[in-house]
C-alpha cells in the first residue's frame, strides 16, 4: 500500500467538507499537512477560512496560505475539526499523539461542531494498542508521575507495559505546550474509555492519546479509493 498516497488522497476528501466562511480545527501530523495543503485552492479562489491550529507547524503552514490564524479562545464555534490518527478501531475511539499535539489536538477536536478523521488504510485495527499510546505529563514531578502510571497499568491488567519518555536525538521531546510524552506500550486495549479515565486520575497526567467517542466520521484512503467510518 501506497501509505503517503492514501494521506494525501483521505485529506483532499476531508476538504470537500468546507465551506467557505468555516472556522476550521486544523490537526497536526503528515496527513493533516495534506488536508491544509488541499485548503490552498480554495483560499486561493477568495474563501475566507479560520483556523484554530493545533501546533505551531500546522500554524505555519495555515498561515502560508493565507488562513486567518485565531486561538480557541478567540472563537465560541469551530465548524469543523480535522485531524489524523495512528490508529482507529472500529468503533471509531483513536490512538493520537505520534506527534506530541495531543492536547491541543482534543481541545479542538472536542470544541468542534464536527469532528473528521482522515488516515490510511493501514490506521484502521481491529483493536487499539500495536501503537504505543502517548501519555502527556508535567515535567515537574515526572519520574513519580511515571512511576504512578506503571503501577495504573499493572492494576488494569497490562502486565508488562513498556512506559518510555520521549526522546529524539538524544533530546526529551516536549510538547507546544512544554509538556513530556510518555509512550506506553500496552499491547491490545479491550477497554479504551475506561483506561483513559484510569490514567486521567493520576496527578501529573495532562491527557492521553485515547480519543474515544469523539469522531463523527473516519475517512480512509489508498491509491485505489475511499471508505468511510460514520457515527
Ligand atoms: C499528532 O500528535 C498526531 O496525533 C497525528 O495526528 C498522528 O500522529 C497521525 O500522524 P500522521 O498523519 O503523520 O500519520
Amino acid at each position: 500500500m501506497d501509505r503517503q498516497a492514501g494521506k494525501k488522497r483521505a485529506g483532499e476528501e476531508a476538504a470537500k467538507y468546507v465551506e467557505r466562511g468555516m472556522t476550521l480545527g486544523l490537526g497536526t501530523g503528515s496527513t493533516a499537512r495534506y488536508f491544509v495543503d488541499a485548503l490552498a485552492a480554495k483560499t486561493a479562489d477568495g474563501w475566507h477560512l479560520r483556523g484554530v491550529p493545533t501546533s505551531q507547524e500546522t500554524r505555519r503552514q495555515a498561515e502560508a496560505i493565507g488562513i486567518e490564524i485565531i486561538t480557541p479562545d478567540e472563537t465560541t464555534v469551530i465548524d469543523l475539526a480535522v485531524d489524523g490518527t495512528d490508529e482507529a478501531d472500529p468503533q471509531m475511539n483513536l490512538i493520537k499523539g505520534g506527534g506530541a499535539a495531543l492536547l491541543r489536538e482534543k481541545i479542538v477536536a472536542g470544541a468542534a461542531r464536527r469532528f473528521i478523521v482522515i488516515a490510511d488504510k493501514s490506521k484502521r485495527v481491529a483493536a487499539l494498542g500495536a501503537f504505543a499510546l502517548p501519555v502527556e505529563i508535567e515535567p515537574f514531578g515526572w519520574a513519580l508521575t511515571v512511576r504512578h502510571i506503571r503501577a495504573a497499568l499493572l492494576g488494569a491488567g497490562f502486565d508488562g507495559a513498556g512506559v518510555e519518555l520521549r526522546a529524539r536525538e538524544g533530546a526529551v521531546v516536549k510538547s507546544d505546550g512544554g509538556h513530556l510524552i510518555l509512550d506506553c506500550a500496552l499491547g491490545r486495549i479491550d477497554d479504551p474509555a475506561n483506561l483513559d479515565g484510569t490514567l486521567k486520575a493520576i496527578p501529573g497526567v495532562i491527557e492521553t492519546g485515547l480519543f474515544c467517542g469523539m469522531a463523527d466520521m473516519i475517512i480512509y484512503a489508498d491509491e485505489t479509493g475511499v471508505s468511510i467510518d460514520q457515527a
